[in-house]
């Protein structure tokens, strides 16, 4: 496996790939990689052709009082992991932005409810990362969760926006033996959190079955101590939620009337 931190390397490579009539498949991460990147990983490696896995904790994308500072760093577990997986190239930048960077790129209609509303800014931060990363890898095809389903739609809408010759691969979400979708943040749980947090995933799947979905589950998480709902909503076919518990802020969805 290659280890690659300058941007202009990864740049180089994915071009020499290209010209050899390779079609690199991206997986980009934020590192702390869980069950839900090796399942990416894996659907990467499927399409037969170099796989690159980027682990870059973009600042970007974190708003003021975010956890960008808290957020888990493991990157010689990350490199073992990849290794492990079979893939081509990790891609690990220390940065990837100049110092007097000032081009974005927003999407402005997908990007606006749900964690946008939540969380200012942080669609503009994935948008613009994601599309450095396409140009830095020359990615013919990347990889992400359906878990982040927000950020799937807003990727999907900018690679059709802005004419990127990339695939996008959606993989459905993974979960740990107690139903909870992976997520990096997953560690920031106590024991005894993590026993309230499984309730989410399960009232979810039972409000993705009914009708009146949001509104059951909203009854049903206001009776949680410590729960607070973020948000509850129907889009691209899934009862998507946001909650608090305590600090710790997850995300979940489950495809409607499955
Ligand atoms: O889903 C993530 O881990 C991040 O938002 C991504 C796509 C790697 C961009 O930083």
């Amino acid at each position: 496996m290659q280890f690659i931190v300058e941007p202009k390397e990864m740049q180089a490579v994915g071009l020499r790939l290209r010209k050899m009539g390779a079609s690199p498949a991206l997986v980009p991460t934020m590192g702390a990689l869980h069950s839900g990147h090796l399942a990416l990983i894996q659907r990467a490696r499927e399409e037969g052709a170099p796989v690159i896995v980027s682990v870059y904790v973009n600042p970007l994308q974190f708003g003021p009082g975010e956890d960008l500072a808290a957020y888990p760093r493991t990157m010689e577990a990350d490199r073992q992991s990849c290794e492990a997986a079979g893939v081509d190239v990790l891609f690990a930048p220390r940065t990837l932005y100049a110092a007097d960077h000032s081009t974005y790129v927003m999407e402005e209609a997908l990007s606006s409810g749900r964690c946008g509303r939540s969380r200012p800014g942080h669609f503009r931060g994935v948008a613009t990362v994601v599309a450095k990363l396409l140009n830095l890898t020359q990615a013919a095809v990347a990889v992400f969760g359906w878990k982040d389903a927000q950020q799937l739609s807003v990727v999907r809408r900018v690679v059709r926006d802005l004419d990127f010759p990339v695939r996008i691969v959606p993989v459905e979400i993974q979960r740990d033996h107690d139903g909870l979708a992976s997520s990096s943040r997953n560690r920031y749980l106590s024991t005894e959190q993590r026993t309230r947090a499984v309730e989410f995933p399960r009232i979810l799947e039972e409000a993705a079955r009914r009708p009146d979905g949001c509104g059951w589950a909203a009854v049903e998480l206001s009776r949680m101590p410590g729960v607070r709902v973020d948000y509850l909503e129907e889009a691209d076919g899934r009862l998507c939620g946001a909650i608090w518990i305590d600090g710790v802020r997850l995300i979940d969805n489950f495809p409607c009337g499955a």
